[in-house]
């Protein structure tokens, strides 16, 4: 092999190494879809998750936007309290652990390696091929009433996505909430209020 070949070889194996996650999403598809009304309907938890089957990366852009996305004059998908716009949305999976930046439409890696366990503790939450957490800057908004209705929300609209795509998911205030913050890197300033599992 040439040297120039090997040291490229080497350099693509580092860059997928040191970004076990990190990615730009594809554009999320703002259009199309279930009906509104029936996506409303058809929402709901479900438990009976699929380990074995990945959320494609495209689902995950849709979803992520749907959550948290950038709208109107830098506004979000989710009405926040005077604008704090207080929420930062992990993402959890086999790969590693992820933060949205949806001005960047993708996935910044924070941790590499698999740290679902700590996302729940219920098994089918541990085994779920996605995890989405949701975390509050506290520093951006103090009160725990106004996170929640962000979290809530931006969950919400995931619950929609997922009726709409024909995927399941269910939120749950049940994750390893100090080890999995560890896991995240997070600040003082950073609380996790939920998590939402999705698979197939
Ligand atoms: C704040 C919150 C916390 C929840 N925590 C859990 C949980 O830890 N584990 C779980 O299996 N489901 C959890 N759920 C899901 C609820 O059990 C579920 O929404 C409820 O049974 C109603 O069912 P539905 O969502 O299908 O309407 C939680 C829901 C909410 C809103």
């Amino acid at each position: 092999m040439k040297l120039t070949n090997l040291l490229l070889g080497l350099a693509l194996a580092a860059t997928t190494m040191s970004s076990a996650c990190a990615q730009t999403l594809p554009q999320p598809q703002k259009q199309g879809g279930m009906p509104l009304m029936q996506a409303v309907n058809d929402r709901m938890s479900d438990r009976d998750l699929n380990p074995n089957v990945s959320i494609t990366n495209q689902d995950l852009s849709n979803m992520l936007w749907a959550a948290w996305g950038i709208t109107h004059d830098g506004k979000r998908t989710v009405a926040t309290a005077l604008n704090k716009q207080e929420l930062d949305i992990y993402v959890i999976t086999a790969k590693g652990i992820g933060r949205y930046n949806a001005e960047q439409n993708a996935i910044e890696e924070v941790a590499s390696g698999d740290f679902s366990v700590l996302a729940g503790t219920q098994e089918f939450a541990q085994k779920a091929p996605l995890n989405i957490a949701f975390v509050a800057n506290t520093d951006k908004q103090a009160q725990a009433l106004f996170q929640g209705y962000a979290a809530g929300a931006a969950s919400q609209n995931i619950y929609l996505y997922c009726a709409s795509a024909g995927l399941k998911t269910v939120v749950r205030a049940s994750f390893k909430a100090a080890e999995l913050a560890a896991a995240m890197k997070l600040g003082a300033n950073q609380k996790i209020l939920f998590v939402q599992s999705v698979s197939h």
